[in-house]
């Protein structure tokens, strides 16, 4: 998963990645506000948490949500802000696996009842989902890494706003959580969530919309779309491509008066929502972005491949949890697969540039990234990099995993 934050309208064709003016938060700055205090040390590792229900969210049975007893103790370790997600890890028939999901449960859950709760798809074949749909259950332990991610905005009482979401499948995983939060910190503002499926059956969260819309009259507006079902409410049916969704924006939405939107979802839908909010979306409205797939191959190898030849390839320092550890990297091989073996405590999840969970910045020397899909343009200025996604350029570099 990953998550950007863009004016909808770029201000030049093709470009475009800072916040608006009058945007809200930067969500670096939402990442650091739920994790002040915590150190580095306890939010770069697992965490060993109860599950304490595993629930079907969807009618066919496609989708289950996971919910985690947080001990008091690590409640200050695992704030979130509404938006992020977690890595679990578990062993699964002899392999270690680990996935992200985002998070569909609220800050105020865990404040008040030591709970947090992820939505989890079963992918046909899926290592992960299969194992959490069919064997998981309360009272079994995962581990887990502290919350991350960039999707979200800062919400404030004082707020009187509209907000917008276009989510297809599990995309309204953390927009739930979004949705939730913004209803119960704003009691002025009101969200608006157009919600793409197959069918009316493979919906998450069909009852926890329900509930959230019974908890505020007026303040929450459902638009759903279901391509493989009969057109409704005379809306043509079909997937929630560029033409659909600037028909269903116009037609039901009012989007110039939305000040935020939401998008979550596969790439090609993003991509489609962002387009059309650049032509139908008011000015200065900020469009946040979270994908879930990036389309791609996984770029490397998960095993290291055999260290340059003495006096060749490139000299990194690998900074976590105060302790260095120098090694060589040849120029094409991304720092994370060749770090791991020294440190096998370095952060990651989907080695492809999408969770941002093997985030770190460099204090010295140079990297080149080969993918992105989950730092800000803000992080990137301040040298932030995904070490799944970078190989060496300069002959010395130092890549600190201990700066949150
Ligand atoms: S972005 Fe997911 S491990 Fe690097």
């Amino acid at each position: 998963m990953t998550a950007t934050t863009t004016p909808a309208a770029p201000a030049t064709a093709g470009s475009g990645t800072s916040a608006a003016p009058g945007a809200p938060t930067a969500p670096g700055t939402a990442t650091s506000a739920a994790t002040a205090g915590v150190p580095a040390r306890a939010r770069l590792r697992f965490h060993r948490l109860t599950v304490t229900a595993v629930e079907p969210v969807a009618a066919d049975g496609s989708a289950v949500a996971v919910t985690f007893g947080v001990p008091a103790g690590l409640r200050g370790t695992f704030a979130f802000v509404p938006g992020q997600h977690v890595t679990v890890r578990a062993v699964i028939s002899g392999v270690e696996t680990r996935r992200s999901y985002s998070l569909c449960s609220t800050p105020a859950e865990l404040e008040r009842h030591g709970t947090m709760r992820i939505g989890v798809r079963v992918v046909p074949g899926g290592r992960f989902s299969s194992h959490a749909a069919g064997a998981l259950a309360a009272g079994d332990a995962l581990d887990v890494l502290p919350p991350v991610g960039a999707f979200g905005t800062a919400f404030d009482p004082a707020r009187r706003r509209r907000y917008g979401a276009v989510v297809a499948g599990s995309g309204i995983t953390p927009v739930l959580s979004l949705a939730a939060a913004a209803l119960a910190t704003e009691p002025r503002s009101t969200f608006t969530v157009v919600y793409g499926n197959r069918t009316t059956d493979s919906m998450m969260f069909a009852e926890e919309l329900a509930d959230l819309k019974d908890r505020h009259p007026g303040r929450l507006h459902l638009v759903h779309s279901f391509s493989r079902e009969e057109p409704r409410l005379g809306l043509a049916g079909g997937r929630l491509d560029a033409g659909r969704l600037a028909d269903v924006l116009t037609r039901l939405v009012a989007p110039e008066r939305v000040r935020e939107w939401f998008l979550c979802g596969p790439e090609g839908m993003v991509r489609d929502a962002r387009r059309v909010l650049a032509e139908v979306a008011g000015d200065g409205a900020a469009v946040h972005t979270e994908l879930f797939h990036t389309g791609g191959p996984r770029p490397s190898p998960a095993t290291p491949a055999a260290p340059p030849p003495a006096g060749q390839g490139r000299q990194v320092r690998v900074l976590l949890d105060g302790r260095a550890t120098t090694l060589r990297v040849r120029g094409d091989r991304p720092i994370l697969d060749d770090a791991l073996p020294h440190r096998p405590e370095l952060p990651y999840s989907c080695r492809n540039g999408v969770c941002a969970t093997c985030r770190a910045r460099v204090v010295d020397g140079e990297v080149r990234m080969t993918g992105n899909w989950a730092l800000t343009e803000e992080e990137l200025a301040a040298g932030y990099v995904l070490t799944c996604r970078s190989v060496p350029v300069s002959d010395r570099v130092t890549v600190d995993f201990d700066v949150v």
